[in-house]
């Protein structure tokens, strides 16, 4: 079928400097490497069940995390015109402090090079078809100062392929509700470089009845319901915080159609007008000023990743118009499960939800599937 110009926006790689850094490693993120069979990667905290043997742990790894020439066949494979690489949770946050700014900067660079390599051959000619790589750059969360993670923020400014940063849920390791962060989001904002928010932690194998539960239903339970629930949680302690009042102008981008976001947006909002603690309602802790349906339509993008006409529905019901929505893969997880395979199920489910979403609204397609991201990001 042929298309209007393809971005994704949420694509991951694991640098070959990355990975190395994660062999050499024996706790969670890890790889281990079995006597047969393929590698294991090791990052979620459920992952680590010492009652699973250790061969069988995660999910096996393979050359699509880190070489960049799987990617650039993904793409092409599926329609793919330009990608927005970003590495792959869980970042830089479990890192040493005295070891973050070096390896921001190497994965950062890495990163920036990737791109302009690949890109050097067709600099100047239109995006469409040409296979280009841009990137959401990693921040060093655990340096010891926030100067260091600003004075970074502001070095990706010079590097011409990096269009945003990546950011899990855990901020300086105490979510995005830190009034620590402030200099963070207002270096971000200064610079214009939106911040894509990606879940990571989940929630608590408590939370779904049990480690006994999770690990009968592996992956189930803690990427499809304790991923959106984590960045739902998040977003809303930056919007309890008042993050958005206090930078009106903050650029976001939520994973996975904002969690659950866009569903529960009117029941978030309905509690904070009824929640006693805030100054506007009586108490004395200073509430959001901003609705959140104002934030919705002016500080937060969405990715079109939720592989259903439901969550579309919501996602676009929610910006007030498919102005804000952004085609995604989420490649290199939820690969096809048989060797050889080489239609991606989770690439071609979003591709027929925006389809079936939008029948008939060819502009809505359009924007949503590469028009709003090559536009937000400059990216031509
Ligand atoms: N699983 C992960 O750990 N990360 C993703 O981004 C998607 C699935
Ligand atoms: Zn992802």
């Amino acid at each position: 079928m042929s298309r209007p110009l393809v971005v994704d926006v949420h694509t991951h790689v694991y640098p070959p400097s990355y990975m190395a850094m994660l062999r050499a490693r024996k706790t969670v993120p890890y790889i281990h490497d079995p006597a047969t069979g393929e590698p294991r990667l090791i990052i979620l905290s459920s992952d680590d069940d010492p009652s699973i043997p250790i061969d069988e742990r995660g999910r096996p790894v393979d050359t699509s995390y880190s070489d960049i020439n799987v990617k650039i066949s993904f793409m092409q494979e599926h329609g793919i015109d330009s990608s927005v690489i970003s590495l792959a949770n869980p970042w830089l946050d479990f890192l040493e402090p005295a070891e973050a700014q070096q390896w921001a900067q190497r994965i950062n660079n890495d990163l920036e090079e990737t791109c302009a390599q690949n890109n050097k051959s067709t600099e100047g000619l239109p995006l469409k078809g040409r296979s280009t790589l841009f990137a959401f750059a990693a921040l060093p969360l655990s340096a010891p100062s926030p100067d260091i993670i600003v004075n970074e923020i502001k070095r990706l400014k010079t590097l011409p392929h990096i269009r945003g940063v990546i950011m899990g849920t855990s901020g300086l390791g105490n979510g995005l509700d830190d009034e620590k962060l402030g200099p963070v989001w207002a270096a971000l904002d200064e610079m214009q470089l939106l911040l894509f928010l990606h879940p990571h932690y989940g929630l608590p194998n408590e939370a779904f009845g049990g480690s006994g539960v999770t690990n009968r239903y592996g992956h189930v339970l803690p990427l499809a319901l304790g991923f959106p629930l984590e960045t739902t949680i998040a977003v809303t302690r930056m919007l309890l915080s008042r993050v958005f009042d206090k930078f009106p102008t903050l650029q976001i981008l939520l994973a996975h159609s904002g969690g659950t976001l866009p569903f529960l947006a009117g029941r978030i909002e309905s509690c904070i007008m009824h929640e006693r603690k805030f100054v506007d309602n009586g108490g004395d802790v200073p509430g959001p000023k901003r609705s959140i349906w104002e934030v919705l339509k002016t500080n937060i993008f969405l990715d079109a990743v939720v592989y259903g006409t439901a969550g579309l529905k919501a996602a676009a019901a929610a910006g007030e118009g498919t102005d804000r929505l952004m085609f995604g893969t989420d490649h290199p997880f939820f690969p096809p499960l048989n060797e050889g395979e080489k239609e991606w199920l989770s690439v071609t489910t979003n591709y027929k939800a925006i389809d079936k979403t939008f029948e008939g609204q060819q502009e809505a397609v359009a924007a949503i599937l590469g028009g709003n991201a090559a536009r937000v990001l400059k990216l031509e």
